[in-house]
């Protein structure tokens, strides 16, 4: 789908798309439209249900007094509420109406929002951004698709009177879209064939925007001492990797030490000897989805040259019962040269994340540590598919993760962290067991036990297990593989690390 840019007119074919605020008010466009065809849009309004609310459709085929093949009338909600989101959201509903509609061609026009601070560039752009990420299809697998249910929609021309202006605030919403459909594609694969070597070659790629791509094998993680990643991998036939890339995108004299993030990438997950029950087993292909999303938002902040050195850090493994497998009760060395002993093979995630992060930590002494990962069944219980949980013991962290998720649409909710619940992963005889004693807590047991690999560095980790795949489509996210994670991060590097294009370069914060 081609999304390109213009100035208003109303002779267009195809799809003409106008929009309408809260209680039925036409944006000025919208007026003109209705004007031409005799008031019908007008009267509609009055008699059906449609009033303007964030997302609703109003559709009217072969209008009278027009080229187009059809009218479409989308609701962005409460003109003084108008923001990006809304804006986003529009984008999303018009693509998703349209896109098996038929219709090869939409226009969508953009006027200015009485009672809203945003401009027009910056309400065409979000537009245009809502329809790209609300455009996403995973289609790679299907060898025959119906007709009547193919893709259709293959343009979409966002009109305004500052169509240069929006051209020039979407380009780098377009870097972070194409940032989220990586994650997305990463996440919907099957883990025959995403699996570490071949998503640590699919982040290669990224070496053609300027990040630098390392990808150390089983060897060097051997020599580096990362016996707990190791140890999980250890009943696959596939060989674990840690990808680590490098942006270095700040201006020489702002100072050197970056933000990391670091990412689970459990290419499957089948609990191990701890087996999990087979039903639902196959959702497991996505317990990489925090290296999804970090490798991601690497591509976002490297596509839009953000002015902030960012490394991302990804533990690629597989989780597999075998002959070679680890057993429960195992004690593994970490790189930390803390002992662990593994009680649930199940609970592997940590012990990934517990070497990434010790190595992350040590390697490149960032500013700021945050880690995603789809890392417990318990933080869907707690928050379900609305909110990512957060833990953190650094509150200008968690809350410039908590506002960064809110101005994306990625939001988080933080969770205490406590002397007293990490008593209770006490071993008898390790330093450190990979599960708490029983089931309470399993959430904030999971991250005190990542909060000792972190090694006093601010670190914050994000439990984006409820988040990463959805069930049911929403204007910008469709259903399946929701690309969780990117916007938040390339928003948390925006606000709070990027350095000013003009002016001092000192770091912010
Ligand atoms: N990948 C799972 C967590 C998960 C579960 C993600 C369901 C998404 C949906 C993780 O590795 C895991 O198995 N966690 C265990 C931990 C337990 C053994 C302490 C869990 O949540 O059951
Ligand atoms: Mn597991
Ligand atoms: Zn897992």
């Amino acid at each position: 789908m081609r999304i390109s840019f213009a100035n208003i007119s109303t002779s267009r074919r195809g799809a003409l798309v106008v929009t309408a605020t809260a209680d039925r008010e036409l944006s000025r466009t919208g007026l003109a439209v209705d004007k031409s065809m005799g008031g019908a849009i007008g009267r509609a309004m009055g008699s059906g249900r449609f009033s303007g609310k964030k997302g609703q459709v109003l559709e009217f085929p072969a209008p009278a007094g027009l080229k187009c093949n059809r009218v479409l009338v989308v609701g962005i909600g409460e003109a003084a509420d108008v923001a990006a989101l809304a804006m986003e959201a529009a984008g999303g509903a018009v693509v998703g109406r349209l896109a098996t509609s038929g219709e090869t061609d939409a226009a969508v026009a953009v006027d200015a929002i009485k009672g809203s601070k945003m401009s027009v560039a910056e309400a065409a752009a979000r537009l245009a951004y809502g329809a790209r990420l609300g455009g996403y299809r995973f289609d790679r697998y299907r060898t025959r698709i119906e007709d009547d249910k193919k893709p259709s929609l293959g343009s979409v021309v966002v009109m305004s009177r500052d169509a240069a202006g929006a051209r020039k605030a979407y380009a780098s919403l377009d870097s972070v879209a194409s940032g989220v459909r990586m994650t997305r594609d990463l996440v919907s694969e099957p883990a025959n064939v995403k699996y570490a070597e071949t998503i640590a070659e699919d982040a290669r790629e990224l070496q053609s925007l300027g990040v630098k791509v390392e990808v150390l094998g089983e060897r060097r993680m051997r020599q580096m001492g990362m016996g707990a990643l190791l140890g999980v991998n250890q009943g696959s036939e596939r060989e674990a990797k840690l990808l680590v890339m490098q942006w270095n995108g700040a201006p020489r004299q702002a100072g050197r030490h970056p933000v990391a993030f670091v990412g689970k990438g459990v290419t499957f997950d089948t609990g191990g000897i701890s087996i999990k029950p087979s039903g639902g087993m196959e959702d497991m292909k996505w317990d990489m989805a925090g290296a999804g999303a970090v490798i991601g938002a690497m591509r976002a902040l490297a596509a839009r040259k953000a002015r902030a050195n960012v490394v991302g850090v990804c533990g690629l493994v597989e989780n597999m019962p075998s002959g070679t497998a680890q057993r429960p009760g195992d004690v593994v060395k970490s790189m930390s040269g803390r002992t662990i002993e593994v009680i649930n093979t199940d609970a592997e995630g940590r012990l990934v994340l517990a070497d990434a992060l010790w190595y992350t930590q040590k390697r490149f002494k960032p500013r700021a540590m945050v880690d995603l990962a789809t890392l417990t069944g318990a933080i869907v219980v707690s928050l379900g598919h609305v909110h990512a949980g957060l833990f953190s013991d650094n509150d200008d962290l968690a809350n410039a993760l908590i506002a960064a998720g809110k101005a994306e649409g990625e939001t988080v909710w933080r969770l205490p962290l406590d002397d007293q619940y990490d008593k209770d992963i006490d071993s008898d005889i390790a330093d450190v067991k990979n599960v708490g004693s029983g089931r309470a807590a399993g959430s904030i047991t999971a991250a005190q036990f990542l909060k000792r690999f972190a090694n006093d560095v601010p670190w914050a980790h994000l439990d984006i297990a409820g988040m990463a795949w959805s069930g049911k489509a929403k204007p910008t996210v469709p259903k399946g593989a929701t690309g969780f994670g990117v916007r938040l991060l390339d928003r948390l590097v925006a606000d709070n690390y990027e350095v000013p294009v003009t002016g001092d370069t000192k770091p912010s914060a």
